[in-house]
């Protein structure tokens, strides 16, 4: 199928660029708090920040790189690069005793959680050393520095209240016009899951800067597009998946 232009020419929609296989089995391979359906609609967003040059994708909170190879899978053909911002040493909720702790990834010499030897044992695998680059400090350290406007922003680092409106603050405004803002675990029912990144999602609504974008959000993933117009003035396309 074939779609014309303003300007009378025919232009092909592009082909939707799906993970493969291989790609699936690394992923689900990877250890994180990522469910599939969620990862998949991540990779999608992915790929659409990735074509629309507006600049490189973040994301707050790497983990062990489940996530980073959803969004690295769906940038890398398109040239762009993924910065993954974390400290490695956990969120509140992954430390002894706490609900979401692995005690596998606490360093035996320290005592404290270590996370940065899986997400690069993960890129590795993955062949994605050179589409994910690993930025390791405290999120709002490293926000403080950063210059470069986002295609796309994906907030999943730590979810207690002062971390997550830290990271709102820091990071939202550099997401580029025209750019997504993709943030994970919102959920509006306080039985589902904790408030912060629920609270977040709706500043950045009430805020006006941004649209939700229900046709690349799945579960408690929850995209949303920049309002602003984009340098090229055009609006922010509502593409779907595909285009
Ligand atoms: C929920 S996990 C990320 C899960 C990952 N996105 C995935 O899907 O596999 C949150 C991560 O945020 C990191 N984190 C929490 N607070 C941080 C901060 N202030 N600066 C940098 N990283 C932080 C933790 O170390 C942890 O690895």
């Amino acid at each position: 199928m074939t779609a014309t232009t303003s300007t009378g020419t025919t232009r092909r929609p592009r082909r939707e660029q799906l993970l493969t296989p291989d790609q699936l089995e690394l992923v689900r391979a990877t250890r994180g708090f990522m469910p599939d359906d969620e990862g998949e609609a991540l990779h999608r967003a992915a790929v659409l920040a990735a074509r629309s040059a507006l600049g490189p994708l973040l994301e707050v909170g790497t983990y062990c790189g489940k996530s980073a190879l959803y969004l690295g899978f769906g940038a890398g053909p398109a040239g762009a690069t993924v910065f993954s911002v974390d400290h490695h040493r956990g969120s509140e909720e992954n430390q002894a005793g706490w609900e979401h702790h692995d005690a596998s990834l606490v360093d035996a010499e320290t005592g404290r959680m270590d996370t940065l030897p899986l997400a690069r044992r993960a890129l590795e695998r993955a062949g994605l050393e050179s589409t994910v680059v690993l930025v390791v400090g405290p999120s709002t350290v490293v926000a403080a520095a950063w210059a470069a406007p986002l295609a796309l922003l994906f907030i999943d680092g730590g979810h207690g209240s002062d971390v997550a409106w830290d990271d709102y603050r820091a990071w939202v405004p550099k997401v580029a016009p025209g750019g997504m803002l993709a943030i994970h675990d919102v959920f509006p029912d306080p039985a589902d899951g904790g408030r912060p990144p629920y609270e977040i999602f709706c500043a950045a609504l009430r805020s006006g800067d941004f649209v939700e974008a229900p046709e690349l959000s799945c579960g408690s993933l929850r995209v949303l597009r920049s309002a602003r117009l984009s340098r090229r003035g055009a609006a922010p396309s509502r593409a779907g998946p595909g285009r």
